[in-house]
């Protein structure tokens, strides 16, 4: 088991990571006895891990009001559900001493934080990330939000958790892509603080080869490697966005296939082929470096083929993006394993870089 401590938001909170972490004493003593509460999941995370949370939730003499099922994927993140969510812990009779515990992947985890976050402008929460991905990024850092018609993420709040639990049981029921989707976030704390995980990665296939010890040994240090990174700029006013490697045409890409055709992880990985290319040619990155971090990007995996016909909306996406500030924008490059640039850019130039670059991929795809 391996513990990372976030000092974060009101109060540092720890992160445990390890097989059976739900059953230690620490769910116990975050909540405290006769804490009332309710758990946000949804049915199909139920379905799988239903007899998991009951044990861990008996384990710690917590009984919830509710077990409130939100829909699943980004379909939790409406105003629709957070208003189901608002009036759920409000019939409950939830105070500000009560608890939410998220228990689901990503989207589950930051309609249910956004919930603890305004249900009486704020109480705690607990996240027990049930995929990867949730593990590795949006468990930890205290973002949490719901989307809009007009994009994704555009209401939230930053509201720590008091708690994580990642359990590395709960990942046997992941399908390989579902797997393959939260690896890329993990290459991408490679890629951004970390040679020595890289080197984890490249050994063991992009974890496709990995024992328990080291998938354990892989998600602690990504967590930690954003986890010091939070630490530094909880609000994203500085070296947070390096934690966007990859993600603006990762999420170009998502986007403009309106989050159907690729995980957001083969979105990041995409972006971060990207990130890499762009870096050698503007003489950023040696060569061998860039073949070596490309050939890590290629080993977790084969990702869903780009769609061709979708190039003109891949940069309509591109330039909706919300991280653009007025007609710039920041695109995270690499000058090497560990050390990211911020690279502040106008908005068409790189919407133009980006549709040659998805030409040019393509074109490669099916020389
Ligand atoms: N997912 C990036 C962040 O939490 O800042």
């Amino acid at each position: 088991m391996k513990r990372i401590t976030v000092a974060a938001g009101r109060a540092p909170y720890d992160v445990l990571v390890g097989t059976g972490v739900l059953e230690r004493g620490e769910l116990k003593a975050c909540l405290g006895a006769g804490t009332s509460g309710i758990v946000v999941s949804s049915r199909r995370v139920m379905d799988l891990h239903r007899a998991r949370l009951q044990a861990a939730l008996t384990g710690a003499g917590f009984s919830p009001r509710q077990i409130l099922l939100l829909a699943d994927g980004e379909a939790a993140k409406t105003s629709a559900q957070w208003e189901k969510a608002m009036s759920a812990m409000a019939k409950a009779k939830l105070d500000r001493s009560s608890f939410v515990i998220a228990f689901g992947g990503g989207s589950i985890g930051d309609a249910a934080g956004f919930a603890a976050a305004t249900y009486m402008r704020g109480i705690r929460f607990v996240q027990i990330p049930t995929t990867l991905l949730s593990m590795v990024d949006s468990s930890v850092g205290g973002k949490t939000g719901i989307n809009l018609n007009e994009g994704k993420n555009l209401v939230g709040s930053f509201h720590q958790p008091s708690l994580v639990l990642a359990d590395l049981t709960l990942l046997k029921t992941l399908s390989r892509r579902e797997r393959q989707s939260g690896v890329y976030e993990i290459l991408k704390a490679a890629f951004l603080r970390s040679s020595s995980l890289l080197a984890l990665l490249e050994r063991t296939s992009g974890l496709r080869r990995a024992s328990d010890a080291d998938l354990e040994r892989a998600i602690a240090a990504s967590i930690a490697i954003k986890a010091r990174v939070v630490e530094g700029d909880e609000r994203e006013t500085g070296d947070r966005v390096l934690l966007n490697l990859g993600h603006t045409v990762g999420h170009a890409l998502e986007a403009a296939t309106a989050y159907r055709a690729f995980t957001h992880g083969e979105g990041v990985g995409y972006g971060m082929e990207f990130a890499v290319d762009l870096s050698e040619e503007m003489g950023l990155l040696k060569e061998t470096v860039a073949k070596r971090m490309r050939r890590a990007i290629m080993q977790v995996g084969p990702k869903t083929p780009l769609p061709e016909k979708l190039i003109a909306q891949i940069k309509t996406a591109t330039l909706s993006d919300k991280k653009r500030d007025g007609e710039r924008l920041k695109e995270i490059l690499l000058r090497g394993v560990g050390r990211p640039l911020i690279h502040t850019l106008n908005a068409n130039a790189f919407s133009r870089l980006t549709e040659a670059w998805l030409v040019s991929r393509i074109r490669r795809r099916s020389a």
